[in-house]
């Protein structure tokens, strides 16, 4: 499907699925287990309405916000993702233009494809950097120093992947990183003939911020290798300490995680659980922030993501004390579909349709976007 028909993120995804070999959509796709959670955080949404307000004039909305004292044009920022190079071969350089395009704060991670260097001189609005715990701490220590000399603004460590959960679509496709190409993935391979071409045409796909080039090897035994799930709360205070500026902690579902997360010092908190891909039945995050928004202090922001596709869901994670969200797979898709124009097309369209929901909503800036519109759909 052309870009330009695409004229929502489930067309993308479509287009995604139609471009990309069916090992890396899947990557994208796909959750955890039976992936209740997976599809849970899209639904989650529906428990909730939005109650707009007429003839509240407003012809001309303005989406900008702050997230950690930086200003950004949309309620939104783009979540980190791993190995983005699998997907196009423009790699993490799609996002993070779409990001500089729509004026608001890319997140690079630790596993990306694209160097932090090469990311850190891109763009000029403000990049955070996503970290896991390597059990060398060496290394841990490297990065944040790259990071920083790169000009990222934030820390935002990931705290729900002490091991990577059980994602089965992965096995089954045989995918590795790189990816390893067998019977089943030239199979495969004959029905994606545009990313064969590329993935063809393009230098070795490796984990960019690593000094040696991993052989092809699946996920969760590189996580198995490489991270240290011992890592705790005590460890923490070790990291802040190392990295001394602006963090935000990703993958928080509890109210007293939350509650511990802003007194050992982290100055936001992203409740995540991982896009659906680490533990199944856990809940969605628009579940879990009422609470989360009542235990912790106004001055301690609240990202949300998990499920958000369109303009509607973003309103409502505000209305219901959300200070941004955050989405992975719509841009995602969009890159898998077309490169950078298709990460940019992602963003644009999530952009359009928040301007259009506050137009409807009644709702002239994000900070207007209060409890009273929304409202819990009572079960009968
Ligand atoms: C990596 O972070 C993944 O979710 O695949």
């Amino acid at each position: 499907m052309n870009l330009k028909n695409c004229i929502n993120i489930e067309d993308l995804r479509e287009a995604a699925k139609s471009r990309a070999h069916k090992m890396v959509f899947d990557y994208i796709d796909g959750g955890a287990d039976d992936e209740k959670t997976l599809l849970k955080n899209k639904s989650a949404f529906d428990n909730y309405e939005l109650f707009y307000k007429v003839l509240s004039g407003v012809d001309s909305p303005d989406t900008s916000t702050t997230l950690l004292g930086e200003k950004i044009d949309v309620p939104f920022i783009l979540s980190p993702s791993a190995g983005n190079r699998l997907f196009h071969t423009v790699g993490e350089v799609g996002p993070a233009i779409a990001a500089e395009k729509v004026g608001t704060i890319y997140s690079l991670a630790t596993l990306s494809s694209v160097s932090i260097e090469e990311i850190g001189a891109l763009t000029k609005t403000p990049k955070w950097f996503q970290l896991y715990i390597w059990k060398d701490r060496g290394l841990v220590r490297e990065m944040l120093e790259r990071a920083k000399a790169a000009g990222f603004t934030a820390l935002f460590l990931t705290v729900d992947l002490p091991i990577a959960g059980n994602r089965e679509r992965d096995p089954r496709n045989g995918f590795t990183i790189p990816p390893k190409i067998g019977p089943k993935q030239i199979w495969e391979g004959i029905k994606a003939p545009r990313w064969v071409k590329d993935y063809l045409l393009s230098p070795q796909i490796t984990y960019a911020n690593l000094n040696n080039a991993t052989s092809a090897i699946s996920l969760n035994n590189f996580i198995k290798d490489q991270m240290d799930a011992s890592f705790n709360w005590a460890d923490v205070e070790w990291l802040l300490g190392e990295w001394n500026g602006p963090s935000i902690l990703k993958g928080v579902v509890r109210a007293d995680d939350a509650l511990q997360a802003e007194k050992v010092g982290f100055n936001a908190i992203s409740i995540s659980n991982h896009g659906g891909r680490q533990l199944d039945t856990s809940p969605a995050p628009i579940a879990c922030l009422p609470a989360i928004r009542n235990i912790v202090s106004d001055k301690t922001e609240l990202i949300v993501d998990g499920g958000i596709r369109r303009g509607t869901d973003v309103l409502k994670a505000l209305a219901m004390g959300a200070n941004a969200v955050s989405f992975a797979r719509p841009y995602l898709y969009g890159l898998a579909a077309g490169g950078k124009e298709g990460a940019i097309h992602a963003v644009e369209l999530i952009r359009d349709s928040i301007v259009r929901d506050m137009i409807l909503l009644g709702a002239q800036s994000v900070n207007d976007i209060d409890e009273s519109f929304v409202k819990t759909i009572s079960k009968v």
